[in-house]
């Protein structure tokens, strides 16, 4: 099956023109934009309730009110590491982009602004992380040592659309938790910056994904499907660091058995790609024997 080109594409130069601007309109610095000595607000969940892995199950049921909450902040600081995990792979994706190619290039331009977006983001999600004073849930050493082939390897259609995989599912979660008055102050403003400065980083991936998917022939797309399909899944099965059970006397092992199996927890999981999944099923980045691993994932 050849990729087709369904989504609109505007002039290369023209788009980082526009973003570049737009990044100079409305960026933020989270050192000085977010207030790390406000105190937490009791009684406000980390991350929207129904949006907890265990929601909906009997061992949730079973939680005091606290402990929901508890899991809640451990979870959104777990999913935060996922996503400053990929962000450090996708620095060194871009770095490595930029070394080749013409900075005088809007295009190049906008590759190192957003490295620089990316920068202050994981800055951002660590001191989240320490201001809620959860462990450090970095994705498990297979996970870690994949993120370290993926960024050695990954080039063209997976590099931007397994960028996308990260940047969405986040963004999908972060814009319905920015709005939600049952979600801690700090959660929320974290969300607000991070979806504001993430809408230029996918509308670059994808509208490049789409310029180079007409160009590839038959070996690079499946190529990108595999290398695409294995970061989608590593990237979904880790947001949830098993030890996170521990912060309210579970099991890990037994509780994430417990939230893989729970159809709630499944659907959360299709939502986060909801918009992703038709626009790389368009560019041909989905399909093949590699779509057992989306499947796997619960991402299809
Ligand atoms: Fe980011
Ligand atoms: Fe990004």
């Amino acid at each position: 099956m050849s990729a087709t080109t369904l989504t609109k594409v505007a002039d290369r130069e023209a788009t980082a023109q526009r973003l570049l601007r737009s990044s100079l309109e409305h960026s933020y610095e989270p050192n000085l934009d977010i207030d790390w000595d406000a105190p937490l607000v009791e009684g406000l969940y980390g991350m929207p309730a129904h949006r907890v892995s265990l929601y909906g199950t009997d061992m949730w049921d079973q939680l005091t009110e606290e402990q929901r909450i508890t899991l809640s902040i451990h979870e959104v600081c777990s999913i935060a590491r996922v996503g400053l995990w990929f962000e450090i792979i996708l620095m060194q994706m871009l770095l490595r982009y930029a070394y080749d190619r013409d900075p005088r290039s809007q295009h190049i331009q906008y590759a190192l602004t957003e490295v620089a977006d990316e920068c202050r983001h994981s800055v951002m999600f660590a001191r989240m992380t320490e201001r809620y004073g959860v462990p450090d849930y970095a994705p498990r050493w297979h996970a870690h040592l994949g993120g370290r082939i993926f960024k050695t390897v990954a080039a063209g259609p997976a590099m931007f659309a397994g960028t996308l995989v990260a940047e969405e599912i986040t963004d999908q979660l972060q814009r319905e938790g920015m709005k939600d008055d049952t979600v801690q102050p700090l959660t929320r403003m974290v969300s607000k910056i991070h979806v504001t400065e993430e809408a230029r980083h996918v509308r670059y991936a994808r509208e490049e994904l789409a310029r180079i998917m007409p160009k590839t022939n038959a070996v690079q797309r499946e190529l990108g499907r595999w290398l695409t399909a294995l970061a989608a899944h590593r990237i979904a099965t880790n947001l949830i660091h098993p030890d996170v059970y521990k912060s309210v006397g579970l099991d890990p092992k037994k509780a994430r058995k417990v939230a893989r199996a729970n159809p709630h927890h499944q659907e959360t999981v299709r939502w986060t790609a909801r918009k992703l999944i038709p626009f790389l099923r368009e560019q041909g980045m989905i399909g093949g024997p590699s779509e057992v691993l989306w499947r796997k994932a619960f991402l299809v």
